[in-house]
């Protein structure tokens, strides 16, 4: 499955959902998934335009518990009621900001998995890492950390998103993106064989480098900020990957 996912981050109102519908007018019938993870705020709206519409939404992080005390979280369960049927975990931003651990990303890929959601489980260097030539060995002890048991190609779509990359405009040389891939690939065929699993590039991801990253082997797809907020921008990334298929 190749699929085209943006994340919204901290950003988007009510009044900024007509570029969803600009966004639903401009893709068409794409031979690849599309999705839109904006903030939960806007899950439920964004979910009604989308309805019968090849868009699909999708949640930026939750919760690893169902319900209970704990304020101001939303669980897997809420965002499915939402609307939502992906949801994103691990991202670099989370795990920076909120201290969120491997073990945490892994209990909260379950939480998604068990809600019949599909995870977007991140991974990804930091500049320094990669500096020291530790970039595989820190995204195979994620990958390893991240993931629960029992993954398949239909549940679990895995985003490498070099956290130098991102919001920075500085993209990793398609050898880097297509080494990284290529390690992700055999990682994930090891661990847990069968379908091989939806693999995404992101960071700095827009319609200029977007063909480019997409021809590469083992990229599948791209999780896309910046660029995704607007369907001017977003809308040629998703047929360029329509256009691999
Ligand atoms: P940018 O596309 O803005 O670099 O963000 C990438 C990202 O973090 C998507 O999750």
């Amino acid at each position: 499955m190749k699929l085209a996912a943006g994340n919204w981050k901290m950003n988007g109102l009510g009044s900024n959902l007509g570029e969803v519908q600009r966004l639903i007018a401009a893709i068409g019938d794409p031979k690849c998934q599309v999705l839109i993870c904006p903030p939960a705020t806007l899950i439920d709206r964004m979910s009604i335009l989308a309805l019968d519409t090849p868009l699909h939404v999708g949640g930026q992080d939750c919760h690893a518990k169902t319900s209970g005390a704990h304020t101001g979280d939303v669980s897997a369960a809420m965002l499915a009621n939402a609307g939502a049927s992906y949801v994103i975990v691990g991202h670099s931003e989370r795990r920076a900001d909120h201290g969120e651990t491997d073990a945490i990303v892994l209990a909260k890929t379950q939480a998604v998995l068990a809600e019949g959601l599909i995870a977007i489980v991140c991974v990804g260097e930091t500049e320094a890492q990669r500096d020291a030539g530790d970039t595989l060995a820190v995204v195979g002890a994620q990958l390893a950390g991240s993931l629960p048991n029992g993954c398949t190609a239909d549940t679990v779509v895995v985003a490498y998103e070099p956290v130098w990359a991102i919001g920075t405009g500085r993209t990793p040389t398609l050898e880097q993106i297509a080494e990284v891939h290529a390690f992700m690939r055999a990682e994930l065929a090891a661990r847990f064989g069968g379908a091989p699993m939806t693999l995404l590039y992101g960071g700095s991801v827009k319609p200029s480098n977007a063909e480019e990253i997409f021809a590469l082997p083992n990229v599948d797809g791209a999780l896309v900020g910046g660029a995704a907020l607007k369907a001017a921008d977003f809308a040629p990334i998703v047929a360029a990957l329509s256009a691999t298929v």
